[in-house]
């Protein structure tokens, strides 16, 4: 049968793609606050070395793996041998649990462009996002109904990943061209008004004074592998399902270079713009930068818009500017997300684009609906925390040891060399075989011991059980179906 497999437009395409799943909101709300958490600019470091001896190698193994086998990860791993299908398929799974519970935060971000009208959070930002927005009950068990305005949000969101995926990758080519370059404008737009607030340079100065002490914690690097693992959106079938989009002499080393400096860069910038206005904020408030610096949720929705409340012109375009950002940075993350989910789907059964993507945006509207309740942000929260902290870790490790030890490592390396600009020393297949799963084991020993000796924000036991290993064990038994589910002749 004549292959009909959808192509990128070109290779610029490919790679605004792939930095687009990889630069997301993580740059934004998790870089600057680990990087100032774990030594300042002395975390450059562990972090440089983090992405040139683990990120840009895994990078190299899922972009080449997609383009050479010519399939997601269910397609990708079930050629190299067959019962791998399973794993590829649960790989692939957790990518559709990510984009589900993403959404969320887009959801959130549409409403609060709608709420910047009239700056409606005011100077209690928090209370004004956890008790109004959300609504945030008592606890996980405590769940309601799901909130009229974030179900909009969140048809909003799926509306328009349906929209951007319904015509395959062509039109993926030309939507990266928007999405990729414009939230990063943005970003510079909004890191020139913060440098030339008073306070900026104490913001940035938190950040980057470096503490070289630090250095000597093993714990710190770890989060510095855990940071590139998770920005480069490696371990979740993203980058393999993108890279079977490519064609046949495609350049793969490169484009992962590339691809790994232009997210690592964006980060670092994005950590200007964040702590210029944490400084200015710290300053209005009359209070140490530390006692402002936030991440994740509490910086997005909680310390950055009280920032732009305090602005003194403008803030209902600053206001808008940062929630849109939010927004773009965040579309092109989840869109990727499912097309590593669909695309296994279309490899298996040559379901067309349009049909996956209709079907998968209506039932997973519906799965999404959960966090739009009074307890979604809990849930939200665990279910997160279980993906990134064991899902993905346990993935990337299963996939160094199948490409590493069964697929035959060297003779990919010649052929990756074979089409490649930038040539694969010998260092790529250690990398592959002994650092990267050692330090990916490592994180996972650690992870699982804090989460034995201490539950998750004390949440109680049944619902991380049920939301965090519950969501690990239904895409196992997804995956499982999926996989025993005979093709299509
Ligand atoms: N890289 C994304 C960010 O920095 C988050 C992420 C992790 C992701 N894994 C992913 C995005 C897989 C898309 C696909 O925000």
């Amino acid at each position: 049968m004549a292959e009909q497999r959808d192509q990128w437009n070109s290779r610029t395409s490919f790679i605004l793609a792939a930095v687009g799943s990889a630069v997301g909101l993580g740059n934004v709300w998790r870089f600057p606050y680990v990087a100032y958490e774990s030594g300042g600019g002395a975390f450059l470091i562990p972090y440089f070395i983090a992405l040139f001896t683990a990120g840009i190698p895994m990078l190299i193994l899922e972009m080449g793996l997609g383009q050479r086998l010519r399939r997601a990860a269910p397609g990708a791993f079930g050629s190299i041998k067959k019962n791998f299908q399973w794993f590829g398929w649960w790989a692939a799974g957790l990518s559709a649990g990510i984009v589900i519970y993403y959404s969320t935060i887009l959801s959130w971000s549409w409403v609060y462009l709608w709420k910047s009208i009239n700056l409606s959070w005011g100077t209690n930002a928090e209370g004004y996002f956890f008790n109004e927005v959300l609504q945030r009950s008592a606890g996980p068990g405590d769940i309601g109904f799901p909130i009229w305005y974030l179900v909009v949000g969140m048809a909003l969101t799926w509306g328009s990943i349906y929209l951007i995926l319904r015509k395959g990758v062509r039109n993926v080519s030309k939507v990266v061209m928007v999405t990729v370059p414009l939230p990063i404008i943005l970003l510079a737009v909004l890191l020139i008004r913060g440098l030339t607030l008073p306070g900026a340079m104490d913001g940035i100065r938190y950040y980057l004074t470096p503490d070289f002490a630090k250095l000597a914690d093993p714990g710190i690097w770890l989060r510095a592998y855990g940071q590139i693992f998770f920005s480069l959106s490696l371990a979740s079938g993203v980058m393999i399902g993108y890279g079977s989009f490519l064609g046949k002499k495609s350049e793969i080393t490169n484009s992962a270079l590339i691809t790994g400096l232009a997210n690592c860069g964006t980060s670092f910038f994005a950590g200007f713009a964040v702590f210029s206005m944490l400084g200015y904020l710290a300053q209005v408030q009359g209070l140490p930068v530390p006692e402002v610096t936030a991440s994740g949720t509490g910086l997005a929705f909680v310390a950055y818009p009280t920032a732009i409340i305090e602005l003194p012109a403008l803030n209902v375009l600053f206001a808008l500017i940062f929630f849109v950002t939010l927004l773009f940075l965040g579309i092109d993350s989840a869109f990727a997300l499912q097309e590593a989910f669909t695309t296994g789907f279309y490899d298996k059964w040559k379901i067309s684009h349009e049909k996956l993507a209709r079907y998968f945006v209506i039932i997973a509207f519906f799965m999404s609906l959960i966090f739009t309740t009074r307890a979604g942000y809990y849930w939200f929260d665990i279910v997160d925390k279980w993906i990134c902290d064991f899902g993905l870790v346990v993935v990337g490790l299963v996939q160094c040891i199948i490409v590493g030890y069964i697929y035959n490592v060297q003779e990919f390396r010649q052929y990756l060399n074979g089409i490649s600009e930038v040539h694969l020393g010998n260092w790529w297949v250690i990398a592959l075989r002994y650092l990267t799963p050692l330090v990916l084991l490592t994180i996972l020993i650690v992870n699982l011991y804090n989460e034995i000796s201490s539950t998750y924000e004390g949440y109680p036991r049944w619902a991380t059980t049920a939301a965090g290993w519950g969501t690990l064990l239904l895409f196992a038994a997804l995956g499982y179906f999926l996989w025993r589910k005979p093709e299509n002749k």
